[in-house]
């Protein structure tokens, strides 16, 4: 066993793990020696990631096909859990919208808040117990560089990306005295089906896009290099740059700043 199965134990989950930077965690947990529960809507993605990860890597994988929004999902995902130890927990599963808040559907919006906050909230809190009970294991919330920042057309889901951040940097001194590690993942523009799904085109970055996107390959592998280490994880220097500046500038220039790039990278603008 290495030394990442041994410091968070034999399962992780992993929610949004049928696509994007969920599936790429999957992935690198399970090569790393840990069994993995894959939460998603999409069950056939499940089942094919499920079935690639136990071709390659000798451990067990689990799919749990369940909306995250739902009312009842912790009862919905409580038996496939029930009989194993999970060490490892990825709150990844989100999405994002732009356009003014007004002119938005409340029922997509309820379902960003439900999903991006609410499930972060009780998943972790159903999980972590046992991590507590054990003194180990590690908790990881995907935030963003939205999280840092007010942005207008993406008022709401910058809120949402905020909340996983400061939930995350709460929580992390409060599970550290037992031994559990916290991190706030917070990536900035990402190669993922997000911003098909957002309503935003990497492509108006032009040749820029370059140097602006990443891969999720490299999102998750700073995510695992850092965890136990820092517990706010910025990947990419470009990203550390823009977070530094939006913290040295007043907020007012800050969310103008913010808005500006976020209404460039909008797919209507
Ligand atoms: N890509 C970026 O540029 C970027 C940048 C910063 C932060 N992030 C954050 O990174 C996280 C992952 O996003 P991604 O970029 O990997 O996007 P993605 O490729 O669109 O993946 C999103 C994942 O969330 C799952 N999901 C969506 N709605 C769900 C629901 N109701 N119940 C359960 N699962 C649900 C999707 O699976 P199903 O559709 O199968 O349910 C999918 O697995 C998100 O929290 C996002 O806010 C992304």
């Amino acid at each position: 066993m290495g030394r990442f199965a041994e410091k968070y134990g034999p399962w992780a989950v992993v929610t949004g793990a049928s696509a994007g930077i969920g599936a790429e965690f999957a992935l690198r947990i399970a090569e790393r020696g840990v069994n993995v529960v894959l939460v998603a809507r999409r069950r056939n993605r499940l089942e094919e990631l499920a079935s690639a990860i136990e071709d390659m890597y000798r451990v067990e994988a689990r799919v749990a096909p369940v909306d995250l929004t739902a009312r009842d999902f912790i009862e919905v995902l409580q038996p496939v859990l029930s009989d194993i130890e999970v060490g490892l927990l990825v709150n990844c599963a989100g999405f994002g919208t732009t356009g003014p808040f007004l002119d938005m559907d409340p029922g997509v919006q309820e379902a960003m808040l439900n999903l991006n906050c609410r499930a972060t909230a009780l998943l972790t809190h159903e999980i972590a117990q046992g991590m507590q009970e054990r003194g180990r294991g590690g908790v990881v919330i995907v935030s963003s560089v939205s999280g840092f920042c007010a942005a207008r057309g993406m008022a709401h889901y910058n809120a949402t990306k905020a909340y996983g951040l400061i939930f995350a940097e709460g929580l992390a001194p409060e599970l550290a005295a037992y031994g559990v590690d916290v991190q706030a993942l917070c990536p900035g523009g990402t190669y993922t089906e997000f911003q098909a799904v957002a309503g935003l085109d990497p492509h108006n970055f032009g040749p820029l896009r370059r140097l602006v996107f990443t891969s999720p390959t490299r999102v998750v592998a700073t995510s695992l290099e850092s965890l136990g280490g820092r517990v706010t994880v910025v990947p990419g220097w470009l990203n550390r740059f823009l977070v530094f500046t939006m913290r040295l500038v007043p907020r007012p220039v800050a969310r103008w700043m913010f808005g500006l790039l976020m209404e460039r990278f909008s797919a209507n603008r």
